[in-house]
């Protein structure tokens, strides 16, 4: 097993031919005004493994990353101003919209996604910010849900992720998160596919090497959701997640499973303390 996951690394990652490959040192300031820490002091949970945790920001090409930093070039606002609209707009059978409720986004969404996923003691379940604003949606406003990784959801998440710029991802991972971050551990080190690799085999093992011409980072979310030029929308984790579960050439779960949760939920721990990005640009 572990041979046959070692060769299949091998043939997918090409050695790197220079220090092109090595995460680059540039700083991250949005809009001349936000500080990013894109590099941190791994958490304590990862202090055995990693030395240090990476935004994805530093594996991509310099053009990629300028669009990143101002948010007239970076494409994702045009979605987070249609976001914006959806925030006031009165949907559902009980005549409310996200306004009615929240008030101004700035003021009652600033920090928010900084704390996702998290414990939701009244539903007894950790609580992706997707499924919160779904049950907002359902039983605030008596409205249809939206599709868990569609557009209208990708884009309210960059809207609420843009509140929380610059401050640190910090996910509680103890009390009763504790067994749904287990078991997102487990699924993040477990191989999976035709191909026996897990997330850590190329996460973890690998980033900073060269994959079929990707550069590898460390699959982190704190810039998530991400404007991905590849498919010109704002991609959310559980899409990713996806993709790259596809990749091993695995049978994958659907966004929103337990699973998706719980992983979420233990690679932003892997993130606690880079500085939230959200909507980040990716290639
Ligand atoms: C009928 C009132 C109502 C409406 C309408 C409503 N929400 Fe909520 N929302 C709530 C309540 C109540 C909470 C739980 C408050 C808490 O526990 O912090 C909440 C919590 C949230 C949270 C998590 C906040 C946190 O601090 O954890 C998000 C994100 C959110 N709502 C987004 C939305 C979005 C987006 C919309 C529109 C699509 C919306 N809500 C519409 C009542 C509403
Ligand atoms: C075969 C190698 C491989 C495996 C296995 C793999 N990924 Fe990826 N992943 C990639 C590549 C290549 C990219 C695009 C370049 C990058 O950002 O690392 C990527 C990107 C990502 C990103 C986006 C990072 C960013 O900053 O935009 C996340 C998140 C991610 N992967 C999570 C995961 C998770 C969780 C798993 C396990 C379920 C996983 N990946 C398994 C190769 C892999």
């Amino acid at each position: 097993m572990k041979f046959k996951a070692m060769t299949a690394i091998a043939a997918l990652v090409a050695a790197p031919l220079s220090a092109v490959a090595d995460p680059d040192d540039d700083t991250l300031v949005v809009n001349e005004e936000i500080e990013m820490v894109t590099k941190a002091a791994a958490p304590d949970h990862l202090s055995d493994t990693l030395d240090e945790v990476m935004s994805g920001w530093h594996f991509r090409s310099d053009e990629t990353q300028s669009l990143q930093m101002d948010d007239f070039d970076n494409p994702a606002m045009v979605f987070v101003d249609q976001a914006l609209e959806k925030w006031e707009e009165v949907e559902g059978a009980a005549g409310k919209s996200c306004a009615s409720c929240h008030d101004d986004v700035e003021e009652s969404m600033k920090g928010v996604r900084a704390v996702y996923p998290k414990w939701n003691d009244e539903k007894e379940a950790v609580y992706t910010m997707a499924m919160q604003i779904n049950d907002c949606r359902e039983t605030g406003m008596q409205a249809e849900k939206w599709k868990y990784t569609g557009g209208n959801m990708a884009a309210m998440e960059a809207l609420i992720s843009v509140q929380s710029r610059g401050m640190p991802v910090n996910v509680a991972i103890d009390g009763p998160a504790e067994a749904a971050w287990e078991m997102g551990k487990e699924l993040y080190y477990t191989r999976t596919g035709q191909l026996e690799l897990s997330c850590a085999n190329c996460h973890e093992d690998n980033y900073g090497n060269m994959i079929r011409a990707d550069h590898l980072s460390q699959g982190q979310i704190n810039g998530f959701p991400t404007y991905r030029l590849k498919n010109a929308k704002i991609n959310t984790v559980h899409a990713r997640f996806k993709g790259c579960v596809r990749d091993t050439r695995a049978e994958t779960y659907s966004p929103g499973s337990d699973e998706f949760v719980a992983l979420e939920l233990y690679v932003a721990s892997r993130g606690n303390g880079l500085s939230v990005e959200g909507p980040s640009v990716r290639n």
